[in-house]
């Protein structure tokens, strides 16, 4: 296990290295995560300046972070370009660490999964554009799934950054003749996939570190309800396979967040047997939509407005306390709700 320090802010540690450990107890704890999806390049993104104001120690982009949709590199590149010369962009880099994983829109294509042509070329621009180092893990496997443990051992917080994209199979269309809505049916053959026996494996290693509280960052929802948008309840034996694992490698801690929807929301997934997955969606940063879906797993109410969310971990308490928010583009707290880590442990 390899342990390094992001200068000033916290230690991160990358499993399947192997080296030995180093001063734990010299990291900073991680109490502030922020995150967003669903960017224009070719937009002002004014949300940024909050974002910073609210000195994060992370900053994970949840994909659709440029609007790429091409299977020319060139044009990708170019509109990589476009937010890399943002001031406010270079604002938020300088001033944390940014984090990204993808969607179907900096991937290349609207909904593509694993049949999409350029995906090998389009990963070589995300992994460059979002400075992976040359000699990461993440660049020695297909995809860009990727994990990293940060802050001292007792409050270790484990991030995980899931590839909804490079493995998934085609997803459904709903063909009108069943009781569901919009573009998705629930994929209905045992064995199609999302993430990919590949990433499976790997995130069922992953949830084997020890870890206090486990974000993973999917750029589709998870803890919703079917509502024929892309998600995970489009692929329903792969959701049920997803809380299985944590089920069966005893994950204490585990939240997810996500984006892509271009609304802002706060799901609670209760299934008997299990703890209750939250799934705190932000979407987007400069992308709105005209109206919501049901959803029963909501918690509170949806935000229509611009916004970036927030995970906050008081370590004060001898069982963390965890808050969810959200804010909208003129920093307004649209929601909040508070868990104690006690909620999501076995
Ligand atoms: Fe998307």
């Amino acid at each position: 296990m390899l342990r390094f320090f992001i200068p000033g802010i916290v230690l991160i540690s990358i499993s399947s290295c192997i080296q030995p450990d180093q001063s734990f107890k010299e990291a900073a704890p991680v109490s502030r995560i922020l995150f967003g999806s669903c960017a224009r390049e070719n937009k002002p993104q004014p949300i940024l300046q909050h974002i910073i104001e609210k000195q994060p120690d992370l900053f994970i982009y949840l994909g659709d972070n440029i609007y790429g949709d091409t299977e020319d590199m060139q044009v990708m590149q170019e509109k990589y370009d476009l937010l890399g010369s943002k001031p406010e962009f270079q604002q938020v880099r300088a001033a944390t660490t940014v984090l990204a994983t993808w969607d179907d829109h900096d991937y290349g294509e609207n909904d593509a999964g694993r049949h999409f042509r350029a995906k090998a070329a389009s990963r070589e621009l995300f992994l460059n554009f979002w400075e992976e180092p040359v000699n990461s893990e993440r660049r020695k496997h297909e995809g860009i799934y990727h994990s990293m443990l940060l802050g001292p051992e007792d409050m270790t917080v484990q991030i995980i950054l899931l590839d909804t994209r490079t493995f998934r199979d085609n997803l459904w269309k709903n063909d009108g003749s069943g009781p569901f809505k919009n573009d998705y049916m629930p994929n209905p053959i045992p064995d199609s996939t999302f993430l990919g026996d590949q990433q499976w494996m790997w995130l069922e290693q992953q949830l084997r570190e020890p870890a206090r509280i486990r974000i993973i960052a999917s750029s589709n929802q998870f803890g919703h309800e079917y509502n024929g948008w892309e998600s995970w309840t489009n692929v329903p034996h792969e959701r049920q396979r997803m809380l299985d694992l944590i089920s069966s490698t005893k994950a204490n801690g585990v939240i997810f967040i996500s984006g892509d929807v271009h609304w802002g929301e706060l799901s609670k997934y209760e299934v008997k047997g299990y703890y209750p997955i939250y799934d705190l969606t932000s979407s987007g940063l400069t992308e709105t939509w005209d109206s919501v879906e049901v959803n029963r797993n909501r918690v509170g109410d949806p935000v229509l407005e611009t916004n970036y969310g927030m995970i906050e971990i008081d370590w004060d308490k001898p069982l963390p306390l965890i808050s969810f928010r959200i804010y909208d583009g003129q920093d307004s707290l649209k929601l909040h709700h508070q868990i104690s880590l006690e909620d999501i442990n076995f």
